[in-house]
Order: structure tokens, then sequence, then C-alpha cells
């Protein structure tokens, strides 16, 4: 990371705590390792994202539900999905600082230099033999070529390696007494197994035909070796994740269509679109035929978003082979039984939150001839803003408070709104741009003349004045849902 690039990460992560947005967890007694707390506007931010993906993949195709199902699954789930054998990384521990790291990522972070000194060829041909080492499990190798690029610890400086072992990330709890009795069980490292297992339930009572989603925001759980960048690898996360079920045979046309489907869906949030990329993978998971990434240009490098893979109809045999239970499906158009295919679209909330974070911190200079000035704004889209307008008096006194109150107590019954009164008009207007409010609604001595308040815009600074009575629609039109979705449709 360059300084100026590493400078505003530490914006971001700083930004983010100084404003109730995200906090480390319990941190009075310093914070657990990559678990974070969101605040009260980084709550409101994430439901606003939970709800922009929800509308577009729920509320916008009729051939898609959504469910709620449990973290805590049956054990064989884990087992069939192939999990409990195979949800390793491999692990690599510095005998001399005695941390530890994925052996991988190390590998990944000297391509990354490679590519920043320019040395292109070099950094190709390493990812190719990472590719290759990840494809076939060869741990041996993947010690080899750590060795073979010179790769020391961060800490220690040194190349005191051990072996690369496998390391699985599935929690592990006991359910029912502590007795013997007890059995093992494991907290979801995904949310997909929870419609998978439901696929029938669903199906059969929605009366679903193929093709047909089952959609899903919840909690997953990964005990990740190396957990760094902020809320970019946690051990406790959120995912949306969407299984696509489909006639065997179409998955590739269906995977390509969501594909495009979800970058226009980053995109349609104003997003510059250079910030985003996709990143076919080399080496398929277990289930899949294909697959790709969504990734964003954060300040630490392109990094994976959200993945699009075509998990074939893996899951759904597997789970009939366990479960004893068919799963298939009667197409009538075709007047066959098949287990169908799944297409699965997964995005992770946190790191979601922390493209939006990255794509909307602004430093704005803000200097005249005169003085100096900056401000700090956040320049969300209106539509996920968690605070939408702030209703503030121009004096605390000669009955403006009261007047705003009024204008505030009928707002809130749409919106989320502010309500402050300390302070210059000016300082009240940067801590709405430092949280993001798209708009400032200022309450003079005219507003008690012809009932007219003054607009302020938070991105153009813009200010003009409308009636009181109207606000509600024009709020309305500015961070209406609408003119999002429409975008999609
Ligand atoms: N069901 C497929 C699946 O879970 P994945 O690529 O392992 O696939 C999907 O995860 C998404 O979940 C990723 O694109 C990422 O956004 C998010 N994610 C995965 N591990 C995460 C972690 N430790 N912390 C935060 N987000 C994570």
């Amino acid at each position: 990371m360059s300084k100026q690039t590493d400078d505003f990460f530490k914006n971001i992560v700083s930004h983010a705590k100084e404003y109730g947005f995200v906090f480390p967890s319990s941190e009075i007694y310093d914070g657990l390792s990559a678990v974070y707390d969101y605040g009260q506007l980084g709550s409101e931010l994430k439901n606003n994202l939970k709800t922009y993906w929800w509308k577009a993949m729920v509320q916008l195709n009729e051939n898609i539900v959504g469910i709620d199902a449990a973290i805590f699954m049956h054990p064989t789930t884990w087992k069939a999905s192939g999990h409990v054998d195979g949800f390793n990384d491999p692990m690599i521990d510095n005998k001399d600082s005695k941390k530890r790291y994925r052996a991988d990522q190390l590998i990944e972070d000297k391509i990354t230099r490679y590519e920043k000194d320019g040395k292109t060829e070099k950094a190709t041909k390493l990812q190719q033999d990472l590719d290759d080492a990840l494809s076939t499990d060869d741990l041996a190798r993947l010690k080899a070529i750590i060795e073979e690029h010179a790769i020391v610890c961060p800490i220690s400086g040194t190349s005191n390696w051990t072996e690369v072992r496998q390391f699985n990330l599935m929690f592990a709890t006991q359910m029912g007494a502590m007795a013997d009795g007890a059995e093992q069980v494991y907290l979801r490292p995904e949310t997909a197994q929870g419609i998978f297992v439901n696929f029938l339930n669903v199906q059969k009572t929605g009366r679903m035909k193929i093709p047909f989603g089952i959609a899903q925001i919840g909690k997953a759980f990964r005990n990740e070796v190396i957990a760094r960048q902020f809320i970019m690898r946690m051990r406790e996360f959120e995912q949306m994740e969407l299984q696509f079920f489909v006639r065997p045979g179409t998955e590739m046309e269906w995977y390509n269509k969501w594909k495009e489907t979800r970058l226009k869906w980053h995109l349609a949030l104003g997003s510059n679109p250079e910030k985003y990329r996709y990143h076919d993978h080399v080496k398929l998971a277990h289930y899949a035929n294909a697959a790709v990434d969504i990734e964003y240009d954060f300040p630490f490098g392109f990094k994976e978003v959200e993945g699009i893979h075509s998990r074939t109809d893996f899951d759904l045999k597997q789970h009939q082979e366990f479960s004893k239970k068919k799963l298939q499906y009667f197409d009538p158009e075709i007047n066959q039984n098949y287990i169908p295919y799944v297409v699965e679209t997964s995005i992770g909330l946190d790191r979601l939150f922390l493209t939006v974070l990255a794509n909307s911190l602004v430093e704005e200079d803000l200097s005249t001839e005169e003085k100096q000035d900056s401000r700090t704004v956040l320049r969300f889209h209106p539509v996920i803003a968690p605070v939408k307008a702030a209703v503030l008096p121009l004096t605390k006194k000669d009955g403006l408070p009261e007047k705003a109150r009024e204008i505030s107590a009928k707002l809130k019954l749409d919106y989320n709104i502010q309500y402050d009164e300390k302070d210059a008009i000016g300082k009240r207007y940067r801590r709405q741009d430092a949280i993001g409010t798209p708009f400032c609604i200022t309450v003079d001595h005219q507003t008690l003349e012809d009932n007219t308040v003054t607009i302020r815009e938070r991105d153009s600074m813009e200010q003009y004045r409308v009636n009181a009575d109207e606000l509600t629609n024009k709020i309305g039109e500015l961070v209406s849902w609408t003119n999002l979705l429409k975008q999609l449709v």
C-alpha cells in the first residue's frame, strides 16, 4: 500500500469509529480480533444496504422468494456440503515471531508487490505457480514457493517457516448438556446450506416453478487464520446469498445473466465503474463448474466483494445422499424429474459496507484566496444514507426551535431525521456532511412569516427555499427507492 492509500484506509477506519459507524467489538476489554460492532449510524447504513439487496432480489423478481434459516443446522449438513472435510486454509507459522499466516495470502501479497514494482512477468509466473499448487492441494509446493521467492514474516523479517498445514475454518460448539451425549454442532460458515436443505419446503409451499431462486441474508462464522483489514475479513460476518435453481444444461446462460445483473446492481449505487472488475477463478471450489468474483479496488488493491458460482447439482445431490430424502423437481415442461442445477450469487454485507465507505469518503478543499477551508463528506447515494435529512433551527430562540421540532415531527413519520440546534449553522452543516446526510433543512425567521425553509444539498452545497408543507414530498423524490430500483429493471 502506498503512503497515500494507507492514509486513506486509516482515515476510513477512524472516520467509521469517530462517527458511530463501526466499533471494535467489546472494546473496553481491548477488543476481540476480527470482530466488530456496528454503531448507531453503521446499523442504519447496513439496514439500508440489506433493503437494497432484498428489494432488488426478492421484490423485483417474481420467481425469487426470501427465507431466514437458523444459524445452527444438523451437523450432517456440513458433512454433506464438504465443509467438515474440505473447508480448510493452508497455513504456515513463523517460528521466530510465532505468528500464523495463510500461505496463499503471503504469496498473493508478493504478487501484488511484484505488480507494484513493475515486475509483471514475475507476477504472472508466480500467480500461475500459486494457482497450480492450490488446484492440486500441494502444500509442499506452497512452502517451496515461499522459500523460492524469499518471502519473509512481516513481523520478524525472517524466513524461519514451519511446514504448510491445513486448518479447518468452522467454529464448533456443543448442543445440549455437557454430558457425553452432547452433540457437536457448527456455527454456519455460509448461509447457502440453509437454502439447500429448505429447497423442497419452499418449492412445494410456494408452488415455485424452475427457474426460481431462494434468497437469504444472515450471519456466517469463519475462524479465519489471519483476519485483517478491518471489516474485510472477519470471524463473524453477514452474507446476502441467492441460490437460483435451473434446469441442467441451462446453468451457463443463467451464470452469465447473474454475473451481469450483479455488477449492474453495484454500479447503480453511483460507484465509479473503474473501481470494479471481474476475476475468473482458476481454482474452482469442489462444488463449482464456473466461478467469478466481482472485485473492488480497495485502498489495499482489488479484492473480492461478491462471488458468483455455478454450483452444479452438487449440494442438492449431496443432501439427497446424506439425508436419504429425494430432493428432485418434476419439470412439467419436459415431463422429467431431475435434481436442479444451481447458480449462486454471494455477497459479504460487511465488505459491501466497506466499498460504500471507500466510495463515499471525500476530503474536499474549499479554500479561497481569503481563507483556508476544507470539509469531510460521505457522499452516500441518498437512498442508503443513514440519516435522510437534518432539521436545524438557525438560532435557539425566537420560536425557531419550536417550529423546527414541528417540521421534524412530521418528517420523522417517513424518514430517519436528525434534529440539531447546537453550534453555529456552518458547523452543523459540516457535522451532517461527515455522516453523509444528503439534505439539511434550515428554519429561520422567514419560516415564521411565510412557512418556507432552506434546503441545503450535501454534494453541491446549493441552497434553495421551499414551502415546509412540501418537504415530505420533496425529500421523498430525492431519496426514493423507485429511482434506484428503476435502473435495475
Ligand atoms: N456460499 C458461497 C460462499 O460463502 P465465499 O466466496 O466463501 O462463498 C462469499 O463467500 C462472500 O462472503 C465473499 O465474496 C465475501 O464478500 C464474504 N466473506 C467471505 N468470508 C468473509 C470474511 N471472513 N469476512 C467478511 N466477509 C467475508
